[in-house]
């Protein structure tokens, strides 16, 4: 496993090729950002635990069903995953309703939303990563119809299986994004990551958050606890390695 070229540096990741044409090797970074990359604050270990959840998580996945990026965790905050073709949408599935659903929307914080609300965003910071709908995202040429019933129909597959996988640990899984990326054969697999940078997640006794949004809120200080808790509960102690 050998970093080459730095392909792609950005706001939490660096990818870089490695010696096989058809892998990357992600280096999770200790950032953490919040408003587009307006405010960013170094975190003590957050890339590793981001990194050791994400692999976890798509172990889990796969072994559901769901193609991922991930072959393997060679350093707690490294990855060596599937060379993809990123499809620029930020699909996000919503089973509480809160954050910028609520400020747009005239829909209680806190309201169950059954069945999930899936949304896709446009991956563009120069934008602020505005909403899409399926005529937007055939127009702008970013994915076909079937390209989208695809990413749809995979993301709530996911919702079912994650939201089983934090329930066991005592977490609510309150919303999530995801990327999906196509490799070199055409097939559209996950990437990116799934950790609590993206993910909306509340401690089913307390309903305390376990999050990112802890950051957003200016709650620096106990932002790296929250993430320690979920590495916790949903790493068993013979996988952890930090
Ligand atoms: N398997 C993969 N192959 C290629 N690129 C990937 C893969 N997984 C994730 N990426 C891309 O790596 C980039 C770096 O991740 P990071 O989360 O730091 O960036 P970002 O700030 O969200 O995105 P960007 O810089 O694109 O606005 C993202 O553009 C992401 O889409
Ligand atoms: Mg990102």
């Amino acid at each position: 496993m050998n970093k080459k070229e730095l392909i792609n540096s950005g706001k939490v990741k660096s990818v870089f090729t490695s010696d096989n044409p058809d892998e990357v090797i992600i280096e999770f970074r200790d950032d953490m950002t919040a408003g587009d990359g307006e405010r960013k604050e170094v975190m003590d270990n957050k890339g590793s635990y981001n990194a050791i959840i994400s692999s976890k998580i798509f172990k889990v996945l796969e072994e559901n069903g769901i193609a991922t990026q991930f072959i393997d965790l060679p350093e707690p905050n490294v990855m060596v995953a599937k060379k993809l073709e990123m499809i620029p949408i930020e699909v996000i599935v919503r089973n509480i309703a809160t954050g910028s659903l609520v400020r747009k929307y005239p829909i209680a914080d806190g309201t169950r939303l059954d069945p999930p609300v899936v949304q896709m965003d446009f991956k563009a910071d120069e934008y602020h990563d505005p909403m899409l709908n399926d005529s937007l995202i055939k127009a702008l040429g970013i994915a076909t119809q079937e390209e989208i019933d695809i990413l749809t129909e995979k993301a709530l597959k996911i919702n079912e299986i994650l939201t089983k996988f934090f329930a066991d640990v005592g977490i609510i899984l309150v919303d999530y994004k995801v990327e999906f990326g196509k490799d070199k054969e055409g097939n559209i697999l996950l990437g990116d990551e799934i950790s609590p940078d993206g993910c909306r997640l509340w401690d089913s006794e307390t309903l305390e958050m376990l999050d990112k949004e802890l950051f957003r809120k200016g709650k620096d200080d106990e932002v790296m606890a929250a993430y320690i808790e979920v590495y916790n509960r949903v790493i068993p102690d013979d996988e952890k390695v930090i």
